[in-house]
């Protein structure tokens, strides 16, 4: 399958631009599936809780809606970030959308930093999502730093992770990422933001540099830290079925759960 990432600078507050942005870019891509930034649509350096619910949506409402046509119109699968309201909670999701039109949620098990004071944590654990037969597992930015998000995924048998990101913290998950594929032998698709946004009187810079590993943790393409544009490679997600590091050990079964404290 042809998987990718669009990188780009979503504009703060400005849902339709951005929604746009992202239709003209995979309107023109030839991807299976093809993995957005996190708040993609909204942008992410928020001053108060209610800004953040004057941009949230619904799944479905009418962004989601939007999306899902274009996944079904495009045959190809899109998992985007999304600031997802439901009843008084918002929630930093990442939705997937099916080539056959369906929607499906992950919602941020660990928000980082300021997110806390604006979103409500995950409640969704960590599911695994089969789209025409390929196993994908979702996560948001600061699970990286968590392995027991990516393990927790790669145990219910997760091929593909995509993990739509707003990184600050510059290098990190380029890193655990890498290993993240490694010790679990499953593709990755990081899909980071770049450019600089502002808010009043706060601002962040984001580290693009967005990437593809393979199950021996090999980075098969990278953005630069600047860069838009839609980066995509043919993977066999088929190959992170098979757990082998030598012919006498493999990654699950070499686990010693008697021993360890989680
Ligand atoms: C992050 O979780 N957006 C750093």
């Amino acid at each position: 399958m042809r998987a990718g990432f669009y990188q780009f600078a979503p504009a703060l507050g400005e849902p339709e631009q951005n929604l746009k942005k992202i239709t003209d870019a995979l309107s023109g891509c030839e991807a299976d599936l093809a993995v957005l930034p996190e708040l993609a649509l909204t942008g992410y350096v928020f001053n108060d809780r209610q800004e953040v619910l004057d941009l949230a949506e619904t799944v479905p409402g009418k962004s989601a809606e939007k999306l899902a046509e274009l996944a079904v119109k495009k045959k190809m699968t899109i998992v985007t970030g999304f600031a997802e309201k439901s009843g008084s909670a918002v929630y930093n999701s990442a939705l997937l959308f099916t080539p056959e039109g369906q929607i499906r949620t992950y919602r941020k098990n660990h928000l980082f930093h300021e997110e806390k004071l604006f979103f409500t944590p995950g409640d969704l654990g960590f599911p695994v999502f089969n789209v025409k037969g390929v196993k994908i597992g979702l996560l948001v930015c600061f699970d990286h730093l968590f392995p027991e998000a990516a393990r927790t995924l790669a145990l219910q048998g997760a091929q593909v992770i995509c993990h739509p990101s707003n990184l600050v913290l510059t290098g990190k998950a380029q890193v655990t990422t890498r290993s993240r594929s490694m010790e679990n032998r499953i593709f990755w698709i990081l899909a980071n933001r770049f450019g600089t946004e502002t808010n009043g009187d706060k601002s962040l810079t984001f580290s693009g540099c967005s990437q593809i590993t393979d199950p021996d943790g090999r980075i098969m393409v990278q953005a630069g830290g600047f860069e838009e544009g839609f980066f995509a490679v043919d993977i066999n997600p088929a190959l992170a079925d098979d757990k082998s590091v030598t012919p006498l050990c493999a990654l699950f079964q070499d686990r010693r759960t008697d021993i360890y404290l989680l």
